[in-house]
Formats: structure tokens, C-alpha cells, sequence
């Protein structure tokens, strides 16, 4: 067993920040399935919101946020982000991030994107994500308090709950760990990938910084480590998860055959991109005032409106009429990817698709990040704190990542450290070898398609009820599978992604209404009162665990 104060699974922003926030007086283990730069972080484009100069102000950007949310953000949560967020950004370029500069280099440059009233994104050009993961993870691998493993997926995490339910044995357990009513979380069982063994984790306090479950749909803009492992984990260990009918479609996906997930960022449109027809008609007009500009759920449905009535493949949109300076300054990366597959932006429009996003709900958490499991937070995409309710403003999510990682960390370094008691090693003297590998690439396809195509953009209730039933019978065959044979990555992400697809369709059946990103062709109208769905767990351990 190895022993930790601070276990943290996950090394995107969200990771990267409560590491280094608590490393100074924390001994703290970095767990990362891939290499510690593979997030979603890393991929982030249009940049981060914050209020940064006198024409705008803290209230613009929480009345932003609250009208893209469609009446579910926490106002409160949502003020002390906005509040936070100069500060988040400082030190950002405290740890070094070299942002963009206005041309004349006396201030950073602030792009705009949809539903903002000002323009406020701070940005690296257009690869903001790869910018600050590089400046953060090297100073985390460079940490002397910090221990980073890579290749390491996390399994399920450790809690009071599930030792006293499933093992009848001497653990060393201090009284207050022993209560169940507390239920406290001990740390992980974690797979190392190298060598196929599942390494104990004990820790004082564990953070699940896992990222979003874009993975959970055939078309996504996310990288493949996005299968809502975290969210998974903390519902099977008891936390309430809420929300999780919002999944957020971005707009500007790349549609090419050779492109996987590459995103089109939402600042081509804050910088003057038009959306249109083949025959370059635009047709923004005929679905919102704010044209192009609409936030993300509207331009998103618009778009699927139009592909569906005209039987199209894509849209287009069109940047071509800014000169090639500035289009090469501005958006670097998008011109050059886009080059990379003959479509030169500076001239020619570029075909899009809306594609799955961001994951708005997630487990359930106060402003410090804590869950309804004593010493387990939740931070990041991974995360339902109330900023995003029922449609993310574009921009604020790495800077939840941000904040979240700064008051989590203040939480745990407010507590006086204590040592771990001795867990259970991972038990698999019941289970062999896989034999059937193809059931686990034949489910994982079977799932990401229906869910794309009966749990999209537009929903119905039949289209619900069938990928539900779908889930349920995928999910017992892996649970059987999961139980009979040794566990692998690939089992491990099918599992939760399983897991999460359940929770999105359940919580979209049980909102009898369209709101924000769940759009319902059986029920359009908007109720008066907005409510989130918040789904209760229900005791898996004795069920499914082994
Ligand atoms: P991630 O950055 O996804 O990191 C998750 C980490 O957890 C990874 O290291 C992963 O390997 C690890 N992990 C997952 N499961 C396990 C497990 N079981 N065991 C061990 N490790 C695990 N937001 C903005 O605010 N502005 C933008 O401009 C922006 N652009 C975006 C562009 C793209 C293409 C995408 C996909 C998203 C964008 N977003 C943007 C959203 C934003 O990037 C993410 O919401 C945010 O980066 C999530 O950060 P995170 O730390 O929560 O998770
Ligand atoms: C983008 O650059 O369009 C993505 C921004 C975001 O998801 O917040």
C-alpha cells in the first residue's frame, strides 16, 4: 500500500492547479491513466473568461453566465467564480503562461465568444489549453512533493462504506473513518498499466479531477481519455450526481473523414466567422437575434435543424473575408490543422458539425469542491457546482478548473494531517484472464452510437426509453464480464462510460420540459420553475463489486 496525504486522479487544469496549490505542505500523488499531458485541458482552444479591464464588470459576466444557464446556476457559485477569476488568471501568469498581447503589447488581448456581452477571454492564440498544460505540468513533474504517476487508470476509490459492507475484517480504522454515516472516502484502488497490477492508494484526502465523458458519443470533440471515469467512480461510491441530462454540443466541429475531433473554436465566430448554407447562404437569421453570436445550445440547434431539413453532411463557416495575417495571428493552429487536410481557411469555408462537448452536470459539490463523501472532492468537468446549470457559458470552464483547484486546496490545507489506516489489497483471486476482447469494442461502438443517435442534440421520449433499455442490457453483460476476468483499461472506461450513459438518459427522462441543452421534441415548453435533477445512489457495493 502506498500512502499519501493528498491523492489526486487526474493531471488536467483542474489536477495540475490542487496539486500545486497544496504541494507545499501536502505529500501528494498525481494519478494520470495516459501521459500526464493528455487531457482535455490540453486541447482547449478559445481561452479563459475574466474580467480584466474597466469597460466590463463582475456582474456582466455573472449575468452572462446565469441567462446561458438557463435558470439552474447557483448564483452565489456563480458570483465567487466571477469574483475569483483575475486572480486565477494572475496566477497563471504568476507560474509563467505567456498569453496573447493587444497589438500594441500594453495589455492582453480579449477575444469574444457566444452569449458573452463583452469581450473577456484571455487566450495563447488559439491553443490556450496546450499553453497552460505545459507551463503546469512541468512544474508539477518537477515538484520534490509531488509524486506523478502516469499510465496509472484508477479503478474505484476506497471508502469506509464499502470496507465495512463487503469485508468483514481487522482494518485499522479510527472510529471517525469507521462511520458510515460519514461515509469517508481512503483513497483508491489504482491499475498500473505496465504491469496489469492494482496498486492500493491510501490518502487522507482523494480528488477526482477526471474530466468530462465526451467519449460516451460516436462524434466528439474530446479526447479519448473523456469516458467519465470520476463521475462513475463517485456515484458507485455513494455521491449524488445532478445534471448530467446537459451535455453541452459544441457548434464547430472539423467535418473531414481524416479529422478525428478537432475542434473549430467558438473565437472564429467571436472574431468575425459567418455561418452558411453550401451555397453560402447564411442562415442564423431565421433561428436567433444574436445571430452567430447565440450561445452554444441555440447555434448548435440551428445548425442540426438545417443538416436534418436540407439532408445535409455539414455547414459551413466562413472566416475568408479576414485578411491571412490575421487569420494566421489569431487562430495558428486552427489555419494549420485545417491546411493539414487541403482546406485552406484564408480562402475557402470550412465544413462543420455540431459534436459532444462538455459534460455540464457531474457530481454533486459545494463552492470547496467537497462531495457528500467526507475527504472526497470533485473538481473540474468531473464536477457539478452549480456555475454551468443547464448550458456552460463558453470559456468558464477552465476557469471553474481554476478556482475549484485554488478553494478545494484551501479546504485541505486547513486540516491538520493524519495518517492513513492500512486497506485491503485488491482482491482477484476469483477472476482469470480475458478470452472475448471483442465484447468490450463491440459494446463500446454499439453504445457511443445510439446515445449519438437517440440521445442527442434533439430528444424524444421513445428514442430515451430505447437507449436506456439498450443500457441496461449492455450494462449487465459487462458487469458479468467485469467479475469473471481481469480488469484492462479498455474495461475499466466501457464500464463507466456504461455507467454515465445511464445517468444522462435517466436524468433526461425525468425532465418533462426543454431547458437550456436538453431540447425534447414531446415537451418544448420551458416550466416556470427551474429545477435540477439531482439522481440519489442507490447501494451498488454488495451488487457489483467484487
Ligand atoms: P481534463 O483536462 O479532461 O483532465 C482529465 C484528467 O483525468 C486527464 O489527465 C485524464 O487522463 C485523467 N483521468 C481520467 N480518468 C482517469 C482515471 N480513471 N484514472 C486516472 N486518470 C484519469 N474550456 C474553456 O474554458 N475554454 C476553452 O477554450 C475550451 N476549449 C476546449 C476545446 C476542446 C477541444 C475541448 C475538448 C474542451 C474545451 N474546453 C474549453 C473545455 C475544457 O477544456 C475542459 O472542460 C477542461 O479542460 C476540463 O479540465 P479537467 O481538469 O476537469 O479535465
Ligand atoms: C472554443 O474555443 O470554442 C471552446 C471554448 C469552450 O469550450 O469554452
Amino acid at each position: 500500500m502506498q500512502q499519501f496525504d493528498v491523492l489526486i486522479i487526474g493531471s488536467g487544469l483542474a489536477g495540475l492547479t490542487i496539486a500545486l496549490r497544496t504541494a507545499a505542505h501536502k505529500k501528494v500523488c498525481l494519478v494520470s491513466k495516459r501521459s500526464i499531458n493528455d487531457s482535455a485541458s490540453d486541447w482547449a482552444q478559445g481561452g479563459i473568461a475574466a474580467v480584466l479591464n474597466d469597460e466590463d464588470s463582475i456582474e456582466n459576466h455573472v449575468q452572462d453566465t446565469l441567462i446561458a444557464g438557463g435558470g439552474l446556476c447557483d448564483e452565489a457559485v456563480t458570483t465567487m467564480v466571477a469574483e475569483h477569476a483575475k486572480e486565477a488568471v494572475e496566477w497563471l501568469i504568476e507560474q509563467g503562461v505567456g498569453f496573447t498581447r493587444d497589438h500594441d503589447n500594453t495589455s492582453f488581448h480579449l477575444t469574444r465568444e457566444g452569449g458573452h456581452s463583452h469581450r473577456r477571454i484571455i487566450h495563447a492564440a488559439d491553443t490556450t489549453g496546450h499553453a497552460v498544460q505545459m507551463t503546469l505540468s512541468e512544474k508539477v513533474k518537477q515538484h520534490p512533493n509531488i509524486t506523478v504517476m502516469e499510465n496509472h487508470i484508477a479503478v474505484d476509490l476506497i471508502t469506509a462504506r464499502k470496507l465495512n459492507v463487503n469485508h468483514n475484517l481487522e482494518t485499522k480504522l479510527q472510529p471517525d473513518d469507521y462511520n458510515t454515516d460519514a461515509n469517508a472516502c481512503l483513497g483508491a484502488y489504482v491499475l498500473d498499466k505496465s504491469t496489469g497490477k492494482v496498486i492500493t492508494i491510501a490518502a487522507q484526502n482523494t480528488i477526482l479531477a477526471t474530466g468530462g465523458a465526451g467519449k460516451v458519443y460516436l462524434y466528439t470533440t474530446n479526447p479519448d481519455i473523456s469516458t467519465g471515469d470520476g463521475i462513475a467512480m463517485a456515484w458507485r461510491a455513494g455521491c449524488r450526481v445532478a445534471n448530467m441530462e446537459f451535455i453541452q454540443f459544441h457548434p464547430t466541429c472539423l467535418f473531414h473523414p481524416h479529422a478525428k475531433s478537432f475542434l473549430i473554436s467558438e473565437a472564429v465566430r467571436g472574431e468575425g466567422g459567418l455561418l452558411k448554407l453550401a451555397d453560402g447562404t447564411r442562415f442564423m437569421f431565421e433561428h436567433d437575434e444574436r445571430l452567430e453570436l447565440a450561445p452554444r445550445d441555440v447555434v448548435a440547434r440551428a445548425i442540426d435543424f438545417e443538416m436534418k431539413k436540407r439532408g445535409l453532411d455539414c455547414v459551413y463557416l466562413d472566416i475568408s473575408d479576414k485578411p491571412l495575417s490575421f487569420i494566421q495571428s489569431h487562430f495558428p493552429n486552427i489555419y494549420q490543422r485545417c491546411l493539414s487536410f487541403g482546406i485552406d481557411i484564408s480562402k475557402t469555408p470550412i465544413p462543420v458539425v455540431p459534436a459532444a462537448h462538455y459534460t455540464c452536470g457531474g457530481v454533486m459539490t459545494d463552492d470547496k469542491g467537497r462531495t457528500d463523501i467526507k475527504n472526497l472532492y470533485v473538481i473540474g468537468e468531473s464536477a457539478c457546482t452549480g456555475l454551468h446549470g443547464a448550458n456552460r457559458l463558453a470559456s468558464n470552464s477552465l476557469l471553474e478548473c481554476l478556482v475549484f483547484g485554488q478553494t478545494a486546496a484551501e479546504d485541505i490545507l486547513s486540516q491538520p494531517t493524519k495518517p492513513s489506516p492500512q486497506l485491503p489489497y485488491w482482491d482477484e483471486s476469483r477472476v482469470t484472464d480475458a478470452d472475448e476482447e471483442v465484447l468490450i469494442t463491440h459494446t463500446w461502438d454499439e453504445l457511443r452510437r445510439f446515445m449519438w443517435n437517440y440521445v442527442g442534440i434533439v430528444r424524444t421520449d421513445k428514442r430515451l426509453s430505447r437507449a436506456l433499455h439498450r443500457i441496461h442490457m449492455l450494462r449487465d453483460e459487462v458487469n458479468e464480464f467485469y467479475s469473471n476476468f481481469k480488469i484492462s483499461n479498455d474495461l475499466i472506461e466501457l464500464r463507466n462510460l456504461l455507467q454515465v450513459a445511464e445517468l444522462i438518459v435517466e436524468s433526461a427522462i425525468s425532465r418533462v420540459e426543454s431547458r437550456g441543452l436538453h431540447y425534447s421534441k414531446d415537451h418544448p415548453n420551458t416550466e416556470s420553475e427551474p429545477i435540477p435533477t439531482v439522481l440519489e445512489p442507490l447501494n451498488y457495493y454488495s451488487l457489483l463489486d467484487r
